[in-house]
């Protein structure tokens, strides 16, 4: 055995509470049980064919890397779409966007573009668990503001304010919110975006879900922050193509600023990454062509799914704010410990050979207790699968207590 020690960045790094069960779904899944994977935000859209036939048309000779804040003409064209199909008003510059690996490496470098070790970032918890990894890497504190179930986990931009300590850099917020669904109107993004350019500091704001809002008239997307003048200077968009596409796997995402000196800091961390992947980046490409009449078809089915969701989780007793976009749910449970009910419910109880893996919030709070009676759930399954879970989880709750 080796008497290296790992850095305590490494050895205390948080595990993903999203994944956090998949040993024990598997095991179940092995023993023949069917496990409905509600606890990841894997959407089973088909991805359209448009970026599937820009992989089969890939025929260079060498796969070479690409530039690293990544290909002209992808950044050209996404500087394009914003305007034309993506719902911003203003326009943008080729030059505004930096090419990442995935959503996920773009907050990576927002936040070591703006923070330093020992600086803080301001969340609202529950919080996608992420902001939270990557600050931890980045030797960043995560401070939060607790948002609440019984409030529909509305965002008060005043209790952001009040939370602003001389430590704070930036505050990374997500519109439509994972894990609460929680959309930011126009107005509310004006209101942070106005906090930040008069404390100074500069709003992360996480998009990669903004084609998914309800209730709303066909075809409208929630407000981005490139639309407030006022963030010009303070703000970094974080977009991807992986839940916009159903292209998880596609790497692909990037950070939008008009902030000349974050771009090129963010352009110097791509160097030392060397390139985003480069045959996702042509699809990336060929999928700002996908159709609006798809985004209409895709959003109504997942408006369904919540609607079907939240009519079933109430018809069962349970008490749940209706989310205004993205494709998740978070709700508290008549439970104390979601984290062993959420263990239980997959690794030890079915119902005719079927149980449901769920997401205990709890590792989505900074503040120590809270979240430990709830659970988040996707909506990434088909409609008729949602309400067999509802059923699932209804007899799994009965079973808990009775137990
Ligand atoms: C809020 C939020 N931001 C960013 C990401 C990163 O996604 P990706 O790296 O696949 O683009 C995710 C993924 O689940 C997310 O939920």
């Amino acid at each position: 055995m080796s008497t290296c020690t790992l850095s305590r960045r490494g050895s205390e790094a948080p595990a993903s509470p999203i994944r956090a069960l998949a040993g024990i779904a598997r095991a179940t899944a092995q023993r023949g049980t069917t496990v409905h994977a509600l606890n990841i935000g894997q959407p089973d859209i088909p991805t359209p064919p448009q970026m599937i036939q820009a992989y089969r048309d890939f025929h260079d000779e060498v796969l070479a890397y690409a530039p690293s804040d990544g290909f002209e003409d992808l950044r050209a064209s996404l500087a394009a779409w914003y305007p034309r199909g993506g719902g911003v008003a203003r326009s943008l510059d080729p030059d505004d966007i930096v090419v990442t690996t995935g959503g996920s490496e773009a907050l990576l470098f927002a936040i070591a573009c703006v923070a330093d070790p020992g600086d803080e970032i301001l969340v609202c918890e529950p919080y996608y668990t992420n902001y939270a990894g990557f600050s931890h890497m980045l030797g960043v504190e995560v401070s939060p503001v607790t948002l609440s179930a019984a409030d529909g986990f509305t965002v008060h931009p005043d209790k952001i304010e009040a939370a602003i300590t001389g430590r704070t850099r930036a505050i990374v917020l997500p519109t439509p919110g994972n894990p609460t669904g929680t959309v930011l109107s126009a107005e509310e993004l004006a209101q942070i975006a106005s906090i930040c350019a008069e404390r100074d500091i500069f709003f992360i704001c996480d998009e990669v879900y903004r084609d998914f809002v309800y209730d709303v008239p066909p075809g409208t997307r929630a407000a981005s922050v490139l639309d407030q003048p006022v963030a010009d200077e303070y703000a970094i968009v974080i977009d991807s193509v992986s839940k916009r596409y159903s292209a998880c796997g596609a790497r692909v995402g990037w950070l939008v600023t008009r902030n000349s000196e974050v771009r090129e800091a963010a352009l110097r961390f791509g160097q030392a990454r060397l390139s985003p992947a480069t045959v996702d980046q042509y699809a990336a490409k060929a999928a700002l062509d996908v159709p609006e009449s798809w985004f209409r078809d895709v959003n109504a089915e997942y408006q369904n799914r919540r609607n079907i969701l939240v009519e079933g989780l109430r018809g069962i007793g349970l008490d749940v704010p209706m989310p205004g976009g993205a494709f998740y749910l978070a709700i508290p449970l008549p439970i104390d410990d979601a984290d062993a009910f959420c263990s239980w419910l997959v690794g030890s109880f079915e119902l005719g050979g079927e149980t449901v893996c769920l997401a205990p919030l709890s590792g989505f709070y900074r503040t120590p207790g809270l979240g430990s009676n709830e659970v988040r759930m996707a909506y990434c399954v088909q409609q008729d699968v949602l309400t067999q879970c509802v059923t699932i989880l209804d007899a799994g709750l009965k079973a808990w207590k009775d137990r």
